[in-house]
Parts: C-alpha cells; structure tokens; sequence
C-alpha cells in the first residue's frame, strides 16, 4: 500500500484562490495526498470569492472559517483561533499556504506552533517595503516554513540573507501562471466582458487600485484620481473597484470623479478579468499578481507603487514601476503609446507545471 500524508491547503482572499487551483488539481491526481481545502472567509463577496471556485473549477472548501473582514489584527486573530479548532477536529502533516495575505500568516503561525510543517507557495518575494502588511506576512511565513516554494531565482538569494538553509528552499515556478495558461483559451472563447463594456480591443486600458497606499487617505485618493485622468487622457479606462476602495473613495467624496473619467465596474470573476487583461492596450495597476500576468500576457503594465517584489517582471516582462507622481504616469503611457514594440521574455519555470512539481516534493519528502 502507497504511504499517505494529509495536506491542508489554505485559501483566504481573492489573489488565493487563482494560486490553490492548481496545486488542488495537481493533488487529486497524486494518491498519496489525502487533502483537505480550509477556506478563511478572509473575502467573502460573491465576486470576491465564490466567483473564483466557480471559474476555476475549485471543490467547495472542506471548512469554511468565515473570520470576515476586520483590522489586521482582529482578522488575523480570528483566522488564527478558528484555524486553531480546525486543526483539533483534523489534524494533519503539512499546512500548505499561499502568498502574503493575513490568512496566509494566521495559518502559517498557528501550524508551527502546534509542531505541524508548513509549506509557503510564493516564498522569498521582498520589495523591502515594510509599511506594506503584505511584506510582513511574507517575512513572518517564510521565517516559520519548512518548505520553502519560489517562483523566480531572486527569492532563494533574499531567503538565504535572512538565514534560510538552502535545503528549505525549492525553485518551482508560479502556481498562478498555471492558472493563466491553463485559462487563456477558455476565458477568450467564454468571457463576455468586453461586449458588455462595448471595449474593442487595444483600445482601452484596464486599471485596479486598492492598495491602502494609494486609497486610505484624501490626499493618497486625490493622488490616485489624478493618475486616473493622466491614463484618460489617452485611452478609455476601465477600473473593476475593490471594495475597499469603493468604500474610501465614497468616504472622501471622490467616486463620481474616478466615474467621470473610467468605466467603473464591480469586481469581475476570473475569467473576464483574464479577457479583459488580455486584449488591454496597457495596464495601470498597484496589485502584485497583475505585474506577473501582464509578463506572461505581453501586455504593458505601469506599476502605480515605489516599489515591486516582483523585479522578474520589470527584467523580463512588461512591467515599469512607475512611483506614485502622476505626471510620471501620463509620460509612461505616452511612451507606449508611442513606442516600438518590445517582446517580454517569459520567465524561467513560468511554464504551467508549478503546481504538479510542488505535489511531487511534497509527497517524495512526506510519503517516500
Ligand atoms: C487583501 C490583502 C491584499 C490583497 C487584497 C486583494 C492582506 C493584508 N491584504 O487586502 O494583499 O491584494 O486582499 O483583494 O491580507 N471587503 C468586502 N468584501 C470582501 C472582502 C473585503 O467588502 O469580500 C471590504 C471590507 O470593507 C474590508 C475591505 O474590503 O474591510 C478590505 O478587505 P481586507 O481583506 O481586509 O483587505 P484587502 O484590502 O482586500
């Protein structure tokens, strides 16, 4: 008889759920997985969440934590004590965490503490920005993990400056550029999106802001909205809005202004986001896995932040960090909307087999 181990794979927030796909997909297949999928209800919104199981064919979470929204330490603290009671009722070997969301460290923390190994997907990422929650959450779950999962070679040298041995850390690639690739086709022969907007394509420009950065405050909204009007000057814009950031720029009054110069839209699903990416001219954004995506997607993508850590992409892809002056907004989509062509390069191992090389050192290590 094949020996068995017991994986619990954590999904909290909507850039999760596009990651655990694939790794669920590839665990299905492999018989000495005996796996368990823990939703944190970290995001809950239908478009936020149940959207994504239904897009990418993800099983209905074994367990739902429904911790909901909150500061981050109520929200990491519910995450935690749930998780906690989880783990009495079905203990388990490996607790397998994506990303840099406050589900992930919640998790993360609560495996090691009870002497259970944990594996980080996405590890070693560092944009050295520690006003960012996301930077903390990758510094505090790698610092806690037993496996160690990378997508670009850059990570391993940040890992092992932070005392990480080398025989922790494993290269796979990127679990959710398996998800891109293995939905390209579908979300072009089934996505609507862009006949409901009347957009054609190259013609306009997809946006998505909520990083607190740029939205929690009146002066970092204003800062926003006039990074909207450069990008509006040269293309129709459309910006699915994060409910955070519809909630703060309604707060400061600011919302008919971002609808006087973009199409604003409720979040989208999975595959209508991908068609949307897509066929855009260019792409403004603050989020991380849409620098990744517009790499793979050749897609321009202008950074609205100080800083990536995701330099892969600004190396090899498409992507330029652009800081947080607007002008330097307005002059980077005349650029390229000038400009030659330019071919991005697609990074090593960003082939669409991440996830099954994760299920495969998992078991090779758990289950030899
Ligand atoms: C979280 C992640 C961030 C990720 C983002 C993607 C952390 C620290 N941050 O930020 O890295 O880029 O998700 O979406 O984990 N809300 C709803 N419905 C939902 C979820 C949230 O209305 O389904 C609203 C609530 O008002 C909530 C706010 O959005 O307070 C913020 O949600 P939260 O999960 O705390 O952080 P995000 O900004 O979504």
């Amino acid at each position: 008889m094949t020996r068995r181990f017991s994986l619990t794979v954590i999904a909290g927030a909507r850039p999760n759920f596009m990651k655990v796909a694939p790794i669920i997909h590839a665990a299905h297949k492999v018989s000495a997985v005996d796996l368990r999928l823990v939703h944190t209800g970290q995001h809950y919104d239908d478009h936020m969440s149940a959207q994504f199981f239904r897009d990418l064919q993800i099983p209905h979470p074994d367990l739902h934590l429904e911790v909901g929204s909150g500061s981050h330490a109520v929200q990491t603290a519910r995450v935690m004590t749930a998780f906690d009671k989880a783990l009495d009722d079905h203990p388990t070997d490996v607790v397998l965490v994506v990303g840099d969301v406050n589900s992930t460290l919640g998790c993360a923390l609560v495996a090691v503490k009870r002497g259970i190994q944990v594996a980080h997907v996405e590890a070693g990422l560092r944009s050295r920005d520690r006003r960012m929650p996301e930077e903390i959450n990758r510094i505090l779950t790698d610092q806690v993990s037993d496996y160690l999962f990378t997508t670009e070679r850059d990570a391993a040298d940040n890992l092992r400056a932070e005392g990480i041995p080398a025989d922790k850390i494993h290269f796979v690639g990127n679990v959710m550029i398996d998800t891109l690739m293995k939905n390209r086709a579908i979300a072009r022969e089934r996505s609507t999106v862009l006949a409901r907007l009347t957009l054609a394509p190259r013609e306009y420009a997809a946006c998505t802001l909520h990083r607190p950065s740029n939205v929690d405050t009146r002066a970092d909204a204003e800062r926003t909205l006039e990074a909207v009007r450069q990008l509006a000057n040269r293309l129709k814009v459309v910006l699915p809005l994060h409910p955070r950031s519809t909630a703060k720029l309604q707060e400061f009054g600011l919302l008919d202004a971002f609808r006087a110069r973009a199409t604003v839209i409720e979040p989208l699903g999975y595959l209508d986001f991908l068609s949307l990416l897509d066929n855009a001219r260019l792409v403004l954004t603050d989020s991380g896995g849409i620098q990744e995506e517009t790499t793979v997607l050749g897609v321009p993508c202008l950074t609205f932040r100080e800083n990536t850590e995701r330099p892969i992409t600004v190396t090899h892809g498409t992507n330029r960090v652009v800081g947080l002056d607007p002008a330097r907004v307005g002059a980077a989509v005349e650029d390229i909307m000038t400009g030659g062509e330019f071919t991005p390069r697609i990074p090593e191992l960003w082939d669409g087999h991440a996830a099954e090389r994760i299920v495969e050192i998992l078991a090779s290590r758990q289950a030899p």
